[in-house]
Parts: structure tokens; C-alpha cells; sequence
């Protein structure tokens, strides 16, 4: 299988950043303290559809899941869901070292700012945890995604094998 290449990009945080916008009638959440199955499915699916036409992976949920739950870096409170009309609709999963692990909104509700706010909330929480940036890795060829993170702020530090 051909390897991807991955960009690493960082942001550094401060108090005084853009706050999180969300479209109307949307609102944002994060997974339980004991999170519900429920919940994480809702949080799977979008991120399978999310990942359909590419940008990365999702693994099964059975796989996933489980595998989330157990890591170390692992915080129920670092779990951003955009919930629309009772939905998840965009999720963000990030690591407690200041990383955003996975970004994915729904085909159907995207470029309305569902990305962005949900970038900006992670952004505010780890500031607000102390973290001085924030890092993330995008495959190379997933355009959409890095324009995103450029137009946040975010700048290349490394590119690697994925
Ligand atoms: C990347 C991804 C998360 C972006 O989500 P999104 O909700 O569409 O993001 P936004 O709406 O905030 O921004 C996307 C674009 O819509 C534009 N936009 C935002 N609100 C808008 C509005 N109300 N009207 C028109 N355009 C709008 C933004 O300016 C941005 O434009 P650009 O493509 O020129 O940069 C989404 O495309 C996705 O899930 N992709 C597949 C998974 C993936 O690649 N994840 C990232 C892996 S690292």
C-alpha cells in the first residue's frame, strides 16, 4: 500500500483568540464523563462519513471505541460534538497533549463554519488548560482541510510518512 506523506501543523494559543461561531440553531457539546454508547456511535458515524471520500480512516466502531477509551491521552471533556436538530453533525476528538486527533463534520452540513467552530473551541479549551499550541497532522493531499487550518492560523512544522 502507498505510504502518505502527513503535514504537521501547530498553532501557538493565546487568551485573545477569534471565539467559536456556531451556525444557527447549533450547538456544541462534549462526550459525558462516563460517555454514553449512545453517544460515541453518534460520534463514530460521523466520523466514518466524514472520512468516506478520503482525508483519512475510521476504523470500525468495535475497533475504535474501545481503543479510544483505554488510551492514556484519552479525555471524554476533549470530545467536541456540533449537535443540529438533535444530531451529531461534526465531531473534533483531541489528545490531552494539545492534539487534534480527528476533525470530521458531515458531507451534509459542511462548509457553513461547523469546522472552524469546532477548530476554535479545541483551541480555547487547551488554552485554557495551559498548552502554549496546538498540533495536528492532515495527509499532504487533503487541500480542503489544510486550507482550514492555514486560514486559522495554523503553519507547517514537519512533514513525515504517515
Ligand atoms: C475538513 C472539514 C472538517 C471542514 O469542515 P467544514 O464544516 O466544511 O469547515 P468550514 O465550513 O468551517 O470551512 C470550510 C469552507 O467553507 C467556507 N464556509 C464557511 N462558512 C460558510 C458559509 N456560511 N457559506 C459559504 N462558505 C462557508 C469556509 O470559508 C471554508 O472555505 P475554503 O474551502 O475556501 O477554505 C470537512 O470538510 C471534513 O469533514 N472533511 C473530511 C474529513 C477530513 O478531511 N478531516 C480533516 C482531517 S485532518
Amino acid at each position: 500500500m502507498a505510504q502518505h506523506l502527513v503535514l504537521r501543523m501547530r498553532r501557538e494559543l493565546s487568551a485573545d483568540m477569534e471565539q467559536p461561531l456556531w451556525p444557527a440553531g447549533m450547538t456544541c457539546r462534549t462526550l459525558a464523563p462516563k460517555p454514553d454508547k449512545r453517544d460515541a456511535m453518534a460520534a463514530h458515524s460521523v466520523l466514518e462519513a466524514g472520512f468516506w471520500e478520503g482525508g483519512g480512516g475510521a476504523p470500525i466502531f468495535r475497533k475504535w471505541w474501545p481503543e479510544l477509551r483505554k488510551d492514556s491521552e484519552f479525555d471524554p471533556a476533549l470530545v467536541f460534538l456540533a449537535i443540529e436538530h438533535g444530531e451529531v453533525i461534526g465531531m473534533a476528538q483531541c489528545w490531552t497533549s494539545a492534539f487534534i486527533k480527528d476533525l470530521a463534520v458531515h458531507p451534509r452540513a459542511r462548509r457553513r463554519g461547523v469546522g472552524r467552530a469546532l477548530m476554535l473551541t479545541a483551541f480555547h479549551a487547551f488554552a485554557k488548560r495551559g498548552a502554549a499550541h496546538v498540533d495536528l497532522k492532515v495527509r499532504e493531499e487533503n487541500a480542503n482541510a489544510q486550507r482550514l487550518y492555514r486560514d486559522l492560523g495554523m503553519t507547517v512544522i514537519a512533514r513525515e510518512p504517515g
